[in-house]
């Protein structure tokens, strides 16, 4: 079998800091091929991109998550004995209750949640000079989340969460000190959802029944037990802060907005299937999750390539939704190309690829899709801004990235609407 093509550095952990987004790009373009090995912490990473290595990686049941991240990377995302640590029936089983909560009932009520939110923030915005969008944001996603998921909280609480969950996200992809950081306010994060899942386990007569969090905690593994309470709250704080975290999808679709001003007039003109493409097209383009990583559960091969089985494999997600073998242009935003789209589960990747149920994609896909449209359509028919000078910038070496000014609006005016 040819050998894989390799990258001649001897530790490449540095470049990959460097180099953020476009690190596997590059390495592509010099050593001419889809696949190389690159070695990352000193350990020997076989790189992949594109729909044919998405179908592989996500296509079987080829990859476990297990030993496949950065240890400070799987703690401030994931956890240990979260369901993206898990494999095979256990696996099956721990996914199946996280996508018992996203029927479009209940996504709707999400998203009722965050445009309730949203709303009674606008006042506070328009008496505001500059309203930093992503951080506003993030506090109304998260006393959105918390309220659908059962567990409303406290003026003081709210913020409390919103800072341990964004700076667990922000620190995740970085090194000290925010990594340092996001780990210090995880740790106080746990606590408070130790508490929750207590608290509701000793039957706390406000969480109702059948809400996410009173799921959770009652929720049973195939061996017939309770999930240990870390466990539970580990699981728990999983639904809660990548929700939160849609706020980067929202920020750049604000971006997005201020910068195709043609796209705010097709989505404000009724054109039925624009707002759907525009936040697709926003999960293409903007760089969130830049790669996922597995370990072979066996020996395989790919392209001719021999991976024997431990091979830690990395796929580059934000390298496959610019593929240009896959998209026309790929560095343009150009929402109209969703009207063409195959749909395929392989070849457009922002929250992983293939089966919900039974692989590792993403099972909070169609809420971070919802809840982007809702609040798009807040961004373009509840309020009107102005954007002032600032500097929009996103800076690829940063993972995760955002806009360096996290998009300042100002003169914030909300948009009565005359009762039907
Ligand atoms: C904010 C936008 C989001 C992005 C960019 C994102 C990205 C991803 C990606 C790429 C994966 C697959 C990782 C892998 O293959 O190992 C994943 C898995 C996961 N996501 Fe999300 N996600 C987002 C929102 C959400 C939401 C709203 C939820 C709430 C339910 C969620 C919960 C999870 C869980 C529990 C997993 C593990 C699934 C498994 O291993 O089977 N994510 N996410």
């Amino acid at each position: 079998m040819p050998a894989i093509p390799s990258d001649p550095n001897p530790d490449s952990s540095l470049a990959l800091l460097a180099d953020g987004y476009t690190f596997m790009a590059k390495r592509r373009r010099r050593l001419g091929s889809d696949i190389f090995v690159t070695r990352l912490m000193l350990r020997k990473a076989t790189c992949i991109v594109g729909d044919e290595a998405a179908e592989f990686f996500y296509g079987g049941d080829r990859f476990t998550r297990q030993g496949a991240m950065p240890p400070t990377t799987v703690r401030l995302l994931q956890d240990k004995g979260s369901v993206q640590q898990l494999d095979g029936l256990a696996h099956r089983h721990r996914k199946l209750m996280f996508m018992s909560f996203m029927t479009p009932g209940s996504i709707q009520k999400l998203v009722d949640a965050m445009v309730d939110q949203w709303n009674s923030r606008i006042p506070t915005w328009e008496s505001m000079d500059e309203v930093v969008l992503h951080h506003e944001v993030q506090e109304v996603l998260c006393r959105a989340v918390c309220t659908w998921a059962g567990i409303p909280l406290s003026e003081q609480s709210a913020k409390k969460r919103t800072r341990e969950f964004t700076t667990m996200v922000d620190g995740s992809g970085t090194v000290f000190p925010q990594t340092v950081w996001g780990l210090l306010l995880r740790a106080r994060n746990l606590r408070w959802a130790e508490g929750v899942i207590s608290k509701i386990r000793s039957g706390h007569p406000r969480v109702p029944a059948g809400s996410p969090a009173h799921v959770i905690a009652w929720h049973r593994d195939l061996d017939g037990e309770l999930l240990d309470t870390k466990i539970a709250a580990i699981e728990l704080v999983n639904l809660l802060r990548p929700t939160v975290a849609v706020d980067r999808f929202v920020t750049f679709a604000a971006l997005a907005l201020h910068e195709h001003p043609e796209c705010r007039e097709q989505i404000v003109g009724g054109d039925g299937d624009a707002l759907e493409h525009f936040v697709q097209e926003v999960r293409r383009y903007y760089p969130f999750f830049p790669f996922m990583g597995g370990r072979a559960m066996g020996e395989f091969s790919w392209r001719g390539h021999h991976l024997p089985r431990g091979s830690w494999v990395i796929l580059d997600a934000y390298g496959t939704n610019h593929d240009p073998r896959i998209w026309d242009d790929p560095n343009l935003f150009r929402p109209e190309r969703f009207r063409h789209w195959d749909g395929s589960a392989f070849n457009f990747i922002p929250q992983g690829g293939g089966d919900f149920a039974t692989g590792h994609r993403c099972p909070g896909e169609w809420a971070a899709i919802e809840l982007m449209k809702g609040a798009v359509r807040q961004l373009t028919t509840a309020m009107e801004y102005e954007v002032p000078l600032q500097d929009l910038s996103i800076d690829l070496s940063r993972m995760p990235a955002i806009p360096k000014s996290r998009f300042v609006i100002g003169n914030v005016r909300q948009i009565e609407h005359e009762a039907a």
